[in-house]
């Protein structure tokens, strides 16, 4: 059976095609991204984001079929993105998917943005099997979660405030990179191999993730370091540097749950998903984790996909699972409420 995947849960909006099987197969996929349009406003602006969504479904559906030589008669089901995300993006999904399905009178599954990310791994690593730890990073998400088997997750950490993204992102913007910026923070940091700045150990006593404290001392770190005096060159240095002390710090302070959930449950192999995991530096770090085997997918399913949605579409339809046409969507749903 061919499933076609839709995501648009936030600024991207992606799509893929996938034949089902163990594993499916991914047959291919198509984004477009709309971070051009968000950046003038420091942000994500949701009405944009769902008007982006609506235009950009039909182009990216109707261009991935013509690239797999694919009809639309030949689709047999199809999977979107029912949350977590933007109420009003999500719609644009999934009403275009409900449409879909009606109008060719096939299944849909409504999927979990975060199993997406979090079966991310696997769709690039066959040979990850369950049960594993994962650290979900993203914009809007970080959790550590014990992955007992497909669709059974237990939430063991997650952030009071902050996501691990936005810390990146907030950094960036005050070090006066544009939104999103947390990749171009990590691409900076990664140009140098040192730095003379420290910021405080965050998050050592606390069960879960909480990254403002870390926030405001970023937030003076910058501000005493700075100085108007310096001369571009100067100036350029104490950026690249400052991007390596918050990145060291935020990868640190992640690390550091994921090693203490690892001794907590005795579970030795990790799967790192979510945006954030693309960042080299918390590769780096986790990979160098003594006694574990970690598993990180391809870099662009780090980020937000549509073969992640695709993908869960595919693995639940094989379990005989379908969702009702109702249109609703879940602004918050916590993976531990899946099963
Ligand atoms: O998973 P994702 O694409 O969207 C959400 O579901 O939120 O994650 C986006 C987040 C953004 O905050 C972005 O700045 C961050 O992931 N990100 C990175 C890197 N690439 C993307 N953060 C640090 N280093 C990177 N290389
Ligand atoms: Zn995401």
């Amino acid at each position: 059976m061919l499933v076609l995947g839709i995501e648009s849960s936030c600024d991207e909006t992606a799509v893929s095609l996938f034949e089902t099987g163990n594993p499916p197969k991914l047959l291919g996929e198509k984004l477009a991204s709309q971070e051009k349009i968000h950046v003038e406003y420091g942000g994500v602006v949701p009405e944009l984001a769902a008007r982006e969504h609506m235009r950009n479904l039909p182009i990216l559906v109707n261009g991935l079929c013509q690239e797999l030589n694919i009809k639309l008669s030949d689709i047999d089901a199809i999977g979107v993105t029912r949350g977590p995300g933007l109420k009003g993006c999500l719609l644009m999904g999934v009403s275009f998917a409900e449409g879909f399905a009606v109008a060719r009178n096939i299944p849909l599954i409504g999927v979990n943005h975060i199993e997406g990310h979090l079966n991310a791994v696997l769709l690039d690593n066959p040979e990850l099997q369950y049960p594993f730890l994962g650290l979900i990073v993203s914009g809007g998400h970080t959790e550590i979660v014990y992955a007992e088997s497909f669709g059974k997750y237990k939430i063991l950490a997650q952030t009071s405030d902050d996501a691990a993204g936005e810390a990146f992102d907030k950094s960036a913007n005050l070090l006066g990179f544009p939104y999103p910026g947390g990749a171009t923070l990590a691409k900076l940091a990664d140009t140098v191999s040192s730095s003379p700045y420290k910021l405080p150990k965050v998050m050592r006593e606390a069960s879960g993730f909480s990254f403002s404290g870390l926030k405001t001392a970023i937030s003076l770190l910058i501000n005493r370091t700075r100085n108007p005096e310096d001369s571009e060159e100067e100036a350029q240095k104490k950026t690249a540097e400052l991007a390596y002390t918050i990145q060291d710090s935020i990868v640190d302070a992640l690390v550091y749950k994921l090693k203490k959930a690892i001794k907590e449950t005795g579970v030795t192999t990790v799967a790192v998903a979510g945006g954030v995991s693309a960042n080299q530096c918390l590769r780096r770090r986790i990979s160098a984790i003594r006694n574990i085997k970690s598993y990180f997918p391809d870099f662009k399913h780090s980020v937000d996909n549509g073969a992640m949605i695709g993908f869960i579409a595919a693995i639940r339809l094989a379990r005989g699972e379908q969702s009702p046409l109702n249109g609703s969507v879940v602004s918050r749903w916590p993976i531990e409420e899946l099963s």
